[in-house]
């Protein structure tokens, strides 16, 4: 007898119209849609195209209607500034109709785009949502990125006003925002017209009129603004996410499909209902953030949680147990290094013992390959299930999961578990044709893929369709590579392309070499992710300089590492900057990026027959041995 998962998956993806139709009856819209799927320009599929809804209208005013407007929407709590405050849904709407009507009476109208650029304050959520209420397109940029990405940003996206704050708090440092704001608007080709910045208690910043005001002034006059009807297949947001190159690709995600999808994952996936707290400890600059700090809870019409603080630091390694136990938080949401953080700190867990967490039910890990011994050790410490589960910006919600409002499945420890509904995820090997069970390959997800995720990128179809929907016929190419075992459970193993993925932040190698080879004395480089115990991956760069340099070596890898700092930002994590003499290379020309990455994680390596003089791979070893990247043997 098959299982109610099983059932329900094959539902899915025998009859995707009749399923995704289902679930579409749950979402206020102002017309229902009446067809569900275009399938006639593939691989450009349209799910409700002839429907017309809001985004906020979803998160808010719909609960609102429905008498439980006087529900907690949304908690903040800042261990790092002290601050906390609650949100009722009418409280929240309240604020958000009123930044709506700011945001119109600059000029902001439906189609237009927003940049926000702002820490983990409740302003960013009203800043989100309010762009949402009147048909304007957000693309939030996470803090930690430096002006030039900023600058790239503006310029794709050609936004007409950029949302910030005077600052974020990072432990030990204050970031200030104005400085960095000021030089992207100097970069960017492409010039805003107003910028609205949210003045920190204790760090204003000097504004130029008439150009940049403050949140306050922009509420001078603000009248409360309802939500615009938009067509299902508008844009909701574009989030900027690492390319193979460095400029960044703008993921888009459609309206209808969006609401649809993210509403049926709160119960489906994490088994989460309108009465129950819910906390996913990420940024909204990631889109974990966007999808389950912000959207998610809100269309369910739950409680969730906007922490502005670290898992170790903020004060100690008990942050996030007081969070949990202080608001009864029925399920988390992170990246595996949080916890490797708390471990790292209190690896005995005596600080979890000081809180009562008899509400918590499960943990959910995703943006990095979990560590089965981090699984363990959480699950050992909190005695709930802990959820590895994988997905990308590209989809906004879990393509693989056990789907515990579903059925609870059992735990392979390393697997990120079975296809969501919605997923037909498929293996294809080097070649071309479909793995068997435990086969190793490319991983796919056969078209069409399911609502609320992404049918184009901003203004590049063709990047779209040439980047992920061309090397496999019929298929989504995810640029992850696994296998799937005889049970269906989906193993994660590595990326295909250059992207690493630094303590759950996702970014592109590519990026990190274009900018080292700025650097006047590099003549040629390679970034690779090398295996950290904390941050999963960590980047660094190996660098041969021109002829004739006389600069000492470690004068330029300072410079180079403050380089990638400036221009890509302190999220990079990018500490280690090698000046070696020469890299290995095939006789073609190609960097053997794959073999350095072999050597420098210590795991045995064949030596590629194509290199043009092997004694170069021996150089490396000792280079690495002198930077302690590897121990000696
Ligand atoms: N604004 C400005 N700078 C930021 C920032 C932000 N929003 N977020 C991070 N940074 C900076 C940090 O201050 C740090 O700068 P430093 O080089 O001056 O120390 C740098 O970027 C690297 O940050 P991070 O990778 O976060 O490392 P960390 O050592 O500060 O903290 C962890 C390590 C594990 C505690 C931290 O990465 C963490 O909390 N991770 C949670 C995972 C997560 O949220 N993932 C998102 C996807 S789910
Ligand atoms: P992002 O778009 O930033 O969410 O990063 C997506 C990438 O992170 C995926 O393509 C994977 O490489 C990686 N990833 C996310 N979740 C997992 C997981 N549970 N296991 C392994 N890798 C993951």
């Amino acid at each position: 007898m098959s299982s109610n998962f099983t059932k329900i998956y094959q539902e899915s993806i025998n009859n995707p119209e009749k399923f995704w139709k289902d679930a579409s009856e749950d979402i206020f819209w102002f017309k229902k849609p009446t067809k569900i799927l275009n399938k006639s320009n593939p691989p450009f599929y349209k799910w409700y195209e002839d429907g017309t809804t809001n985004t906020c209208y979803n998160a808010l005013d719909l609960h609102i209607d429905q008498g439980k407007g006087a529900k907690t929407a949304l908690i903040y709590d800042s261990p790092i500034t002290g601050n906390k405050s609650k949100f009722t849904y009418e409280e929240l709407r309240s604020k958000v109709s009123k930044f709506a009507g700011a945001l119109k009476n600059q000029g902001v109208d439906k189609g237009d785009r927003v940049i926000i650029y702002m820490p983990m304050i409740p302003e960013a959520v009203v800043a989100m949502l309010a762009c949402a209420r009147i048909g304007a397109i957000h693309s939030v940029v996470f803090g930690g990125f430096a002006s030039n990405e900023l600058a790239s940003r503006i310029d794709d996206s050609k936004a007409k006003l950029l949302v910030t704050a005077s600052c974020g708090f990072e432990p030990g440092r204050t970031v200030e925002y104005k400085p960095l704001v000021d030089e992207a608007v100097k970069q960017a080709q492409h010039k805003i017209s107003k910028m609205i910045l949210f003045q920190r208690k204790g760090h204003e910043v000097k504004l130029n009129a008439p150009m940049e005001i403050s949140w306050d002034e922009a509420h001078a006059n603000a009248k409360d603004t309802d939500c615009v009807e938009m067509n299902s297949n508008e844009f909701a947001y574009i989030l900027y996410t690492s390319g193979t190159t460095g400029t960044p690709k703008g993921i888009v995600r459609d309206i209808g499909g969006h609401i649809v999808a993210l509403k049926w994952t709160m119960k489906n996936i994490y088994n989460i209902s309108e009465d129950d707290i819910w906390w996913s400890a990420s940024d909204i600059g990631w889109i974990v953030g966007h999808s389950y700090i912000v959207y998610a809870p809100l269309f369910k019409g739950c409680t969730t949680v906007l922490f502005e603080g670290k898992p170790v630091g903020t004060p100690d390694a008990g942050a996030f147990w007081k969070i949990i136990s202080d608001y009864k938080v029925k399920s988390l949401f992170t990246a595996p290094t949080a916890f490797r953080a708390i471990k790292k700190e209190d690896p005995e867990g005596k600080f979890f013992s000081k809180y009562d967490l008899s509400k918590f039910e499960s943990l959910f890990l995703a943006g990095e390959r979990a560590d089965p011994d981090t699984i363990k050790w959480a699950e050992n410490l909190l005695k709930v299930p802990v959820i590895d589960h994988w997905w990308q910006t590209e989809t906004s919600w879990a393509i693989s999961s056990n789907c515990t409002g579903i059925e609870m499945m059992k735990t392979k420890y390393g697997s990120a578990c079975k296809a969501v509904p919605g997923y037909d995820v498929k293996i294809i090997k080097s070649d071309q044709t479909l793995a068997k069970p435990n086969e190793m390959g490319d991983i796919v997800v056969k078209l069409p893929l399911p609502p609320g995720t992404f049918p184009t990128l901003w203004n590049a179809d063709q990047r779209y369709k040439e980047n992920y929907m061309s090397n496999y016929e019929g298929y989504y190419q995810t640029y992850d590579a696994g296998h799937i075992d005889e049970d269906g459970y989906i193993w994660i193993m590595s990326r295909t392309d250059d992207i690493i993925n630094v303590a759950g932040h996702r970014l592109s190698t590519g990026a990190i070499e274009e900018v080292l080879s700025e650097h006047q004395s590099v003549a040629e480089c390679a970034v690779l992710g090398v295996a950290d115990k904390l941050k999963g991956q960590l980047p660094i760069g190996l660098i041969v300089l021109k002829a004739g340099v006389d600069k000492d070596n470690e004068s330029i890898s300072k410079e180079c590492i403050q380089m990638v700092r400036d221009k890509i930002g302190p999220v990079a994590a990018f500490k280690v900057a090698i000046v070696i003499k020469r890299l290995p290379k095939t006789r073609s020309g190609k960097i053997l990026r794959g073999t350095i990455r072999k050597i420098a994680d210590n795991i045995e390596y064949k030596m590629p027959p194509t290199i043009d003089d092997p004694t170069i791979l021996d150089e490396i070893k000792e280079d690495l041995i002198k930077n302690k990247i590897l121990k000696s043997a």
